[in-house]
C-alpha cells in the first residue's frame, strides 16, 4: 500500500514536470512566432561619406506572405523608424503560401515610406512563373528597385555609396565607391563575396541578408541551431564580421511553409550609418 502511494506520487511529479515543459515550449513558440524584435545597430566606418553620416536603413527580410494585420505591424515599425532607405532581402512570397496579393499589399505600403531596394530569395524564385512575374510587376509598379546582379549608386548631395544586389554570389558588376553595400538573400554568400571583391581590389564593406530565420531554433550561448547546409550555421542573426567585411543578418518576419520557430523571434533591423573620423 505504502509502495503504491510512492509510485503514484512519482507519476504525479513526472506528469507535472512534463506538462510544465510542454507549457513553457508552447509559450516560447507562440512568442517567437508573433513578437517582432526591433534591433538597432549603429555601423561605423571611416569610408562612409560625410553626407551619409546618420543615414538610416530598415532591413526587412523573409516576409513569406503574411496577412494584412501582420503587414500593418511591420509598416508601423518601419514608419516609426523614419528610414532613408528600406532594404528587402528576399522571400517576400512563400512557395507554399503563393498568394501574391498579400505580397502586393506589403510592397505597396512599404514603398510609400521610403525608397526601397530588393533582392530575390529562394522562395521568390521557386513560386510558379506567373506568380513570380506578378510579384516583379508589383515591385516595379510601386517604384521599388530590383537588384538582380545589379550595382547602382545611392547619392546624397554629390557623395555616393554603391549598392549591389545579387542572387548568385559571383554575379555582380564592378563597384566603384569608397563604401560598398551589398544585398544578398543568403548569408552563406558573405564570405565568398568578401573574398572575391577583395581580389577585385574594392572589397565589400557591408552586406544585408536574411534567409536563415535565426537558425529556426535558438539556444542561449549557442545561437541558431538549424541551417540550410547543416547544424549550427555561422551566420544567423545581427552584425557579423569576416576579414574586414561586415554583414547584418535579419532573422526575418515569416516562416518557410509551416516550419515554426522556437526562441528565434521575428526580427526587423534598423541600421544607422555613422562616419568614423
Ligand atoms: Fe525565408
Amino acid at each position: 500500500m505504502e509502495n503504491e502511494k510512492k509510485i503514484s506520487k512519482k507519476r504525479k511529479i513526472f506528469y507535472i514536470v512534463l506538462s510544465s515543459l510542454a507549457l513553457i515550449l508552447a509559450v516560447l513558440m507562440i512568442f517567437s512566432n508573433t513578437y517582432i524584435d526591433v534591433e538597432n545597430i549603429t555601423f561605423k566606418s571611416p569610408d562612409i561619406p560625410k553626407n551619409f553620416d546618420g543615414a538610416k536603413i530598415v532591413l526587412l527580410s523573409d516576409y513569406h506572405n503574411q496577412g494584412e494585420n501582420f503587414c500593418d505591424r511591420v509598416i508601423k515599425i518601419t514608419e516609426e523608424a523614419d528610414p532613408d532607405y528600406i532594404f528587402i532581402t528576399g522571400d517576400i512570397v512563400d512557395r507554399i503560401r503563393t498568394d501574391t496579393d498579400k505580397a502586393d499589399i506589403f510592397l505597396k505600403k512599404v514603398s510609400e515610406i521610403a525608397p526601397c531596394y530588393l533582392v530575390w530569395g529562394n522562395h521568390d524564385k521557386n513560386v510558379p512563373r506567373e506568380d513570380f512575374e506578378r510579384l516583379k510587376s508589383s515591385a516595379e509598379n510601386y517604384g521599388i528597385t530590383i537588384l538582380d546582379g545589379t550595382t547602382i549608386r545611392l547619392y546624397k548631395g554629390d557623395e555616393f555609396v554603391s549598392l549591389t544586389g545579387n542572387y548568385y554570389y559571383y554575379d555582380y558588376p564592378p563597384c566603384d565607391a569608397d563604401f560598398n553595400i551589398w544585398l544578398n538573400h543568403f548569408p552563406e554568400n558573405f564570405e565568398p563575396i568578401s573574398e572575391q571583391t577583395k581580389k577585385d581590389g574594392n572589397q565589400m564593406d557591408l552586406m544585408f541578408s536574411g534567409h536563415a530565420h535565426g537558425g529556426i531554433i535558438r539556444l542561449p550561448f549557442v545561437g541558431g541551431v538549424i541551417g540550410h547546409n547543416g547544424l549550427f550555421p555561422d551566420y544567423t542573426s545581427g552584425l557579423c564580421e569576416y576579414d574586414n567585411s561586415y554583414m547584418i543578418v535579419s532573422r526575418g518576419l515569416g516562416n518557410s511553409g509551416n516550419v515554426p520557430r522556437v526562441s528565434s523571434t521575428l526580427h526587423i533591423v534598423i541600421c544607422e550609418l555613422q562616419r568614423e573620423e
